[in-house]
């Protein structure tokens, strides 16, 4: 059987080989946004990075589904770290310039930026 630290290294490794450059959050929970809608992003994110191929490459692009981002209104709604960026109305459309000008390019695409919680001091 494998250590368990090992296993779960690997799985860093499978995921995020040598770290990542961005993580975003999108809600699918279907409160903020009609659920089918949510889901359609989500979708569309997971393919898209694949296309880019941001997916499980090194300084790629982490994604997670998260289940409510507790703004619950105006979605779907995104969340980019390292920045804390939130977004709202993260529909395919809108999730395509957030992946082209902020996951690839660095610059949050403002006019669909509603808060900013960036971490640490
Ligand atoms: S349902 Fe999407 S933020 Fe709560």
């Amino acid at each position: 059987m494998t250590e368990p630290a090992a296993s779960l290294g690997a799985a860093m490794e499978a995921i995020a080989p040598g770290g990542a450059r961005r993580h975003i959050l999108l809600c699918t929970h279907g409160k903020c946004a009609p659920a089918e809608a949510s889901q359609q992003a989500w979708k569309f994110l997971k393919r898209r990075l694949r296309e880019l191929g941001l997916a499980d490459v090194a300084q790629g692009v982490l994604r997670t589904r998260a289940d409510c981002l507790r703004v619950c209104r105006d979605g779907p709604i995104a969340l980019v770290y390292p920045e804390g960026t939130w977004y709202r109305q993260a529909d395919e459309r809108n999730l395509e310039r957030i992946i082209q000008e902020h996951l690839i390019g660095g610059v949050p695409v403002e006019e669909l930026v509603f808060g900013r919680t960036p971490l640490g001091d």
